[in-house]
């Protein structure tokens, strides 16, 4: 696993913005997976205002919550679109449809999907308890696409973002463990304090399904960029 450490997340922004930027015009960017959540934002906001082309490449998120239509405003369909995509054009993106009421054929056909795109480069979040996508802890390594419960904790860090806790959905559909790591090339982004345990048990600790992250160290070509406040509990 490569550190980039950085002071702030408009450096750690910045960074990745410039690897991105250099697989993009190496021709090494034609499918291109996404994530949703407070960490990339500042990532989204580089590529909107940057002259990059991505009008031949192909986006993949990570997950959808189960329930809400594409249109509603938490809806990670309606984040990237204000994010990113109403900006940026791509040829094609994809993002689960959490108004699906099957979540298993959504599922399948989802990862479908990303075993006929496979995925260059995978951006990636990590939640406090160590989740990638909500694959959350217990997740087996080789789980692929599926329909997922959230735990207490996610839905509590989530609830931010909703009226209230109660409207949180409790399941979302996520592309596993397994899926993630046919990825090429993984760019995972942490700031802030609350992030260090997830950190240092992702880098540090033997790789097990009490932290799914760590799992990301069975991986050849993983980047990590950092803030300190995140990467303070790394000893080495
Ligand atoms: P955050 O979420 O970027 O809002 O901290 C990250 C995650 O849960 O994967």
């Amino acid at each position: 696993m490569k550190k980039i450490i950085v002071k702030d997340n408009l450096e750690g922004a910045k960074a990745g913005f410039e690897i991105i930027k250099n697989e993009l015009e190496q021709g090494n960017l034609n499918v291109f997976g996404l994530a949703t959540g407070s960490t990339p934002e500042t990532l989204y906001a580089l590529l909107r205002e940057s002259d990059l082309d991505f009008s031949n490449t192909v986006s993949i998120n990570l997950d959808e919550y189960k329930g809400l239509e594409p249109t509603h405003e938490q809806s990670y369909n309606y984040f990237m679109k204000e994010k990113l995509f109403d900006a940026k054009p791509f040829k094609k993106n994809y993002l689960p449809n959490g108004a699906n009421p099957d979540g298993e054929e959504e599922s399948a056909k989802y990862e479908a999907i990303i075993q006929e795109n496979p995925i260059d480069l995978q951006i990636l979040g990590i939640g406090t308890n160590g989740h990638i996508g909500f694959n959350e802890p217990g997740s087996s390594f080789d789980s692929i696409t599926r329909e997922v419960d959230l735990v207490e904790a996610t839905i509590e860090a989530n609830a931010r973002f909703f009226e209230s806790k109660d409207e949180v959905p409790k399941t979302a559909i996520s592309m596993g463990i397994g899926s993630i790591l046919k990825a090429n090339k993984i760019l995972l982004f942490a700031y802030g304090e609350n992030k260090a345990d997830a950190i240092y048990n992702m880098v540090e600790k033997t790789p097990s399904t009490d932290c799914p992250a760590s799992a990301l160290q069975n991986h050849p070509d993983v980047t990590i960029i950092i803030d300190e406040a995140a990467a303070s509990k790394l000893t080495k």
